[in-house]
């Protein structure tokens, strides 16, 4: 069986913030398949960006899915905000979250797409208890806060360790690489069991983002 090809997500953390709408359109044309929020609350992470109001607009410019990254210490507080806005899909990071399950289960229960992110230093072990819970996992390949880091390579074995250890959880759940991720990595985080590639500057770092979009999915898909 070929498996189901692997999704696209840019990030607009490198887009131009005047021109949000039009950057999004960009990309969709050039095949995008998901549009990824970095929401950031100055405590988690050493940043600030973006809220509910900005997801609520960026919903009337796409129709792709809107894909939330909540790096925030209080994500409980806002899942409603975010969903009501038009979130598809929301990650959550477990190293701020003691009530993992009850948090996964509410994202299911208002109808989004529930995943767990995880840093660099958090173990794969950290999600073994919410297995049939995840529609996602989360690797982040950068510590959380900037776009345009480098990635980390560690990040490759992690992400295979995390399709192990779904597939002998019974799990077809995606796993999204986060961080860092181009042309260089991206069939390598393919062959590792990766289903969805964040990508922030590779892609709105470059002079056509939408020809970016179009290289990046080709070079994941080339197996
Ligand atoms: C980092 C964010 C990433 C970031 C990825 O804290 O979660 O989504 O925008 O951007 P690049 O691809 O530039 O590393
Ligand atoms: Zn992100």
């Amino acid at each position: 069986m070929t498996p189901p090809p692997v999704r696209i997500a840019p990030s607009i953390l490198s887009a131009d913030f005047a021109r949000l709408g039009a950057q999004v359109q960009l990309v969709e044309h050039g095949g995008a398949d998901l549009i990824h929020v970095d929401v950031m609350d100055g405590h988690f992470v050493p940043n600030l960006t973006m809220g509910p109001a900005i997801v609520k607009a960026l919903k009337r410019e796409t129709t792709l899915p809107l894909d939330v990254h909540l790096m925030i210490t209080d994500p409980d507080r806002y899942l409603d905000a975010f969903i009501d806005a038009g979130a598809a899909m929301i990650s959550v990071h477990v190293e701020v979250l003691p009530h993992l399950h009850r948090t996964l289960t509410h994202i299911r229960h208002l109808g989004a797409k529930a995943g767990a992110a995880i840093n660099p230093s958090t173990p794969v072990s950290a999600l073994s208890e919410v297995a049939d819970l995840l529609d996602h996992v989360l690797v982040m390949s950068v510590n959380p806060g900037f776009g345009g880091q480098s990635f980390i390579p560690h990040s490759t074995a992690k992400v295979a360790a995390v399709r192990e250890w779904l597939t002998r959880a019974g799990s077809q759940a995606d796993i999204e690489v986060d961080g860092g991720v181009d042309r260089s990595n991206a069939a390598a985080l393919a062959a590792a069991g990766a289903t969805i590639l964040v990508a922030g500057a590779s892609i709105y770092g470059s002079p056509d983002p939408a020809a970016a979009t179009q290289a990046l999915q080709r070079t994941a898909n080339a197996r």
